[in-house]
């Protein structure tokens, strides 16, 4: 196995679904397994049919070419239409939506019908400046409820969005744009943000000015009233051109593999990749998973996702999931610790949440901050929690089902990522016995498989993580590069999709992911490619040549850790290191800013030229070098362990 795959601990403890959470389940037996085993087309059609409602229905389930597939082919349908219209169609336009709450505790809530008159009327401003089916619109927005009108504007007449997450640079929203050939941003002035209103229209600026091209036009959200610079012509507000709008625009049916939108997240080179998702498939998976992950009863329930929709898990569990099954939603915009580090759980109390969907370093963190944060307030309306992002250790899954969950909820650790669209593997609440650190297993539908370096078969112990059959969220490739598409997922393993994860099957068919097994970082939760952090390096002109690793770290998961060789006439300095740190910062984005720059004088190479990452991990976590035999110059990696330890002493 790959020597980034750790010590598998093992654990056993087991918590069966509480019996009287079991009961009223919508599910609690093995009844959509079996179906799903018995004939997994046959049970996707059925979800599409019962879940979804279609203006056409589709003749062929599947069309499967490897690595291609089509999904519910033949079939019709409007995405918002299913997420909006049938909803008040059936009467409920007056349920709420979102119970919306910003960072500074003002509120806003909006209905099924009021959401729907927006999106109607931005999708009206959308066609008046000329945006048509098949197009691309860049979304950077903070968390305002004018983020998911936007992104259902777009999908209401066939427009593709790309949302960029807001704490991105303008050099990545450059990126972004050229390689969709965006005509359109919509963005906002700012979002608040650890209790300060933190501006967004002039990284837009500055990407417009070095790049960018294809944008025509800039719509503009106030939400902060930061009087944003204003490009005559280009720039618009969102207020003003809304104004005239008609709520007038019908859901025009469209092909199930009508491209829904394109995510971009960062994979082992430095360019991003352009993960496609369309529009069937995806619906009729993130609404299965949504209502049977989290036991979704729309007449009561509260649900709350606390990620930010420009990862996967805010489309596909903030927006799509919830609105399609007609649930009201939680939104908060901020920080969890303003103005207080119970704030989520002030809001929980509040609005009665009912299921709770956060993140393991989220957990880490508020183990942190203390359990007298959460015990000071009534978290009785939780009735699921989940998790997401990461491997959740078993202590602070511990922490989540007692400090969280009363001891007494299910928690619902859920495993998958932007290319797989949806849910993959996870407990069913009413039916799985959980172990702590466990995703468990695969969802009703979804088959996986563990296998070695040659591609065997693992049944017990450490392997590759693979998908061994096609699923209807699955990506539908990478924009603009098919050949790409094939390479980085079905290559590695023949007939197979390779998730670049570890993970390890113990007796009982449970699966322990283990984290990436690629140069892929995992840093709250967040894919950061260490190519990609390599590349900004080097991009500093005192920069020769730069490895970054991934670091262990108590709440981040990992750390990143850049090692930086200095081209000749530079003197290292903490200040210079600080200074290529913050370089990393305005190329990438905050998210991907190294923790720590250590300035080496070599780098420890094979004698092939490969950097050995390894070693340079284990000097970032402290521990015992291995054997380093294999380099060309054994002493250097000493010297760099010294450097290492004065940089931990700052
Ligand atoms: C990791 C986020 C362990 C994994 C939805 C995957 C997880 C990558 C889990 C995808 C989990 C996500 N347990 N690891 N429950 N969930 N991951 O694309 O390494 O941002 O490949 O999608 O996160 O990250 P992405």
């Amino acid at each position: 196995m790959s020597e980034t795959i750790g010590v598998f601990e093992v654990e056993d403890r087991t918590f069966p679904p509480p019996p009287e959470f079991a009961a009223q389940a919508l599910t609690n037996d093995q009844g959509l397994y079996e179906e799903a085993a018995a004939d997994f087309e046959a049970f996707w059609a059925r979800q599409a049919r019962e879940l979804v409602t279609w203006n056409k229905d589709f003749d062929t389930t599947l069309e499967w070419e490897l690595p291609f597939a089509k999904w519910f082919v033949g079939g019709e349908l409007n995405i918002t239409a299913n997420c909006l219209d049938r909803h008040i169609e059936a009467g409920r336009g007056d349920k709420v939506a979102y119970h919306w709450e910003g960072e500074p505790g003002d509120t806003r809530t909006i209905t099924y019908a009021e959401l729907l008159v927006e999106v109607c009327k931005f999708a009206n401003v959308l066609k008046g400046l000329g945006l048509e089916k098949g197009d691309r619109v860049a979304i950077y927005m903070p968390m305002i409820l004018e983020l998911p009108i936007a992104m259902l504007a777009c999908a209401r007449i066939g427009v593709a969005h790309s949302v960029i997450f807001g704490g991105f640079s303008a050099d990545a929203i450059v990126d972004r744009c050229d390689d969709a050939q965006a005509r359109l941003i919509i963005t906002a002035d700012g979002g608040y943000r650890k209790g300060a209103a933190a501006p967004l229209k002039p990284t837009v600026d500055d990407a417009l000015a070095s790049g960018a091209s294809s944008v025509e036009n800039v719509i503009v959200a106030n939400r902060c009233d930061l009087d944003p610079n204003m490009v005559d012509g280009r720039d618009h507000w969102w207020h003003d051109v809304m104004a005239d709008a008609s709520p007038d625009c019908p859901a025009e049916p469209m092909d199930a593999e009508q491209l829904l939108y394109i995510l971009y997240t960062s994979g082992t080179t430095a360019k991003p990749k352009g993960i496609m998702h369309t529009t069937g498939g995806y619906l009729t998976q993130v609404a299965f998973t949504h209502k049977y992950v989290f036991d979704i009863k729309p007449e009561t329930d509260i649900y709350w996702c606390a990620a930010d929709i420009g990862w996967v898990t805010g489309h596909s569990y903030i927006v799509y999931g919830p609105l399609a099954n007609g649930v009201t939603s939680v939104m908060y915009e901020g920080t969890p610790d303003t103005p207080g580090k119970d704030r989520l759980w002030d809001i929980v109390e509040r609005y009665k949440v009912t299921q709770l969907y956060t993140a393991p370093t989220a957990i880490r963190m508020f183990m942190k901050w203390g359990a007298q944060e959460p015990a000071s307030h009534d978290l009785s309306s939780l009735r699921v929690l989940g998790t997401v992002g990461e491997p959740i250790n078993p202590e602070a899954w511990m922490w989540y089902h007692d400090h969280i969950g009363g001891s007494a909820r299910p928690i619902v650790d859920t495993w998958w990522q932007t290319e797989t669209g949806g849910h993959m593997i996870t407990p069913l609440p009413g039916v799985t016995t959980t172990k702590p650190g466990s995703a468990c297993t695969t969802i009703p539908g979804v088959f996986a498989e563990l296998v070695d370096d040659d591609g065997e078969s693992v049944s017990n112990g450490g392997g590759y993580l693979t998908i061994t059959k096609p699923w209807p969220s699955m990506l539908r490739g990478i924009w603009g590069d098919p050949q790409r598409y094939q390479d980085t997922y079905w290559s590695r393993f023949e007939g197979k999709y390779f998730a670049g994860d570890g993970a390890k099957l113990d007796d009982d068919g449970y699966l322990w992911l283990l984290g990436r097994v690629d140069d892929v970082m995992n840093v709250s939760g967040h894919r950061i490619s260490t190519t990609e952090v390599e590349s900004a390096l080097v991009d500093h002109s005192s920069v020769a040549e730069a490895a970054v690793v991934g670091g262990t770290d108590d709440v981040t998961g990992q750390a990143i850790i850049g090692y930086v060789i200095l081209r000749g006439g530079n003197e290292p300095s903490e200040a210079l290191g600080d200074e290529i740190r913050e370089h990393v910062g305005v190329k990438l984005g905050k998210i991907a800013r190294p923790k720590t720059v250590i300035i080496v004088p070599d780098l420890p190479k094979t004698r092939s030229g490969k950097i050995m990452r390894r070693l340079l991990r284990d000097v970032a976590d402290g521990r015992q070098l291995g054997d380093t035999t294999t380099l060309a110059d054994p002493g250097v990696v000493a010297e760099i362990a010294e450097r290492a330890a004065d940089s931990d002493e700052d």
